[in-house]
């Protein structure tokens, strides 16, 4: 089997990488990636020496570029991980956003259909259906949840899925979508919630907590969703969606205090800031479909993630200080200097 991945040089792409990699010894694996400020190649370093890995930089709204790439392969699956990603990000400057999450894919889409790919997936989130309220723990997202976004970013990614859906209807192009709850594990851009507190904490920064810290999401350890989207691609019916997550609601302050148990830090380091604009309250994710069709229930227990994931930037440090770089650090600067 031959598998082109968009994006696997950023968290989850990288993961799935190297998931795949280990689990399955004959399958070849290609990276289409950007390296943006969230593509690593030192994430990828152990890979670049597998012979069955290949690694190509390029971005997938990129029309010659991506073609050419299909041109010379057949490739059996595309799996596109591609996307800028960070919800603050879109609310500074959404143009990205839609530039590749939204055209970017529509290019791998184009491709695919001209060469006649056995099956794209498309990596999608929890936040296209919205968010819950805090007093409603009966509610869950499902696949009939309605499209409801909130943040420039989930909406680029919820457009992206209907021209997935589009294509399949249309084109009869052979699809698979799969909408998981947010992540967490090693190679984690210390930007999001987890490993920005894990990594403030280990330096004895202070930890900004939005708002109250009491919205709820519903967190995955990533290795969970990688054997999720590899059930998927090899058994998923082909114009399906797949709602992904292990039921493991947490507020952000429970998450926060949990991970300063783990690294024994005070909760004085605890900084209450301005709240984001347009805040979601709630992700639940309702996984039975993926459960009873693929078979598919996480392994990793929260505890024993937070803990793994944890012990990796400890024993990581210089990972996340380089890819902290001047990018980063002018944008945090920003984030934090206006939200104080
Ligand atoms: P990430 O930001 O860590 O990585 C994104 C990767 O895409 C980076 O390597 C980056 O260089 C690459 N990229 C960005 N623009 C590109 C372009 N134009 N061309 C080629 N490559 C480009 O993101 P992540 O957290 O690993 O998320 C991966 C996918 O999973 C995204 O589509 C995201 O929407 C989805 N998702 C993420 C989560 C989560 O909790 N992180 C949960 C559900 C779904
Ligand atoms: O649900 C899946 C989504 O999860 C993915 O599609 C996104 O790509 C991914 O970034 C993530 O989105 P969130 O907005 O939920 O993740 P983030 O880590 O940015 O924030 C998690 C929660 O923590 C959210 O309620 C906001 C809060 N937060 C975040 C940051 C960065 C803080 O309180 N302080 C912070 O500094």
């Amino acid at each position: 089997m031959r598998i082109l991945v968009t994006g696997g040089a950023g968290f989850i792409g990288s993961n799935f990488i190297y998931y795949i990699l280990e689990t399955y010894p004959s399958y070849e694996v290609t990276c289409l990636d950007a390296l943006t400020y969230a593509g690593n190649l030192e994430t990828l370093e152990s890979a670049l020496t597998n012979p069955r890995f290949k690694f190509v930089h390029g971005d997938i709204t990129d029309r010659r570029a991506v073609f050419a790439l299909f041109e010379g392969t057949p490739w059996d699956v595309v799996v596109n991980f591609a996307a800028e990603s960070h919800v603050d990000r879109s609310i500074e400057n959404p143009s990205v956003f839609l530039q590749t999450n939204v055209m970017g894919t529509q290019v791998l889409l184009d491709a695919c259909r001209a060469y006649k790919v056995g099956r794209f997936h498309q990596v999608s989130t929890d936040e296209v259906y919205g968010d819950l309220p805090l007093d409603r723990p009966d509610l869950l997202f499902t696949e009939d949840t309605p499209i409801h976004t909130s943040s420039p970013y989930s909406a680029s990614k919820a457009a992206a899925d209907l021209l997935v859906q589009a294509y399949h209807r249309t084109y009869k192009l052979p699809v698979t979508i799969s909408r998981c709850s947010n992540n967490y594990g090693p190679y984690h851009f210390p930007e999001k919630l987890i490993p920005l507190m894990i990594t403030r904490a280990i330096s004895d920064g202070s930890l900004p907590v939005y708002g109250k810290g009491e919205n709820v999401r519903d967190w995955l350890y990533v290795r969970d969703h990688c054997v999720a989207i590899d059930r998927i691609i090899h058994d998923g019916r082909i114009g399906e969606v797949y709602n992904v997550g292990g039921h493991n609601e947490r507020t952000n302050l429970e998450v926060v205090r949990a991970i300063l148990r783990e690294l024994d830090k005070p909760e004085s380091l605890i900084n209450f800031v301005t709240d984001r604009p347009g805040h979601d309250l709630r992700y639940a994710i309702d996984p039975s479909k993926i459960t009873k069709e693929l078979g598919w229930a996480p392994t990793t227990s929260f505890d024993r993630g937070i803990r793994e994931t944890t012990k990796w930037y400890l024993e990581n440090q210089r990972w996340w200080q380089r890819v902290m770089g001047g990018e980063y650090r002018q944008f945090s600067s920003r984030l934090y200097g206006e939200r104080g």
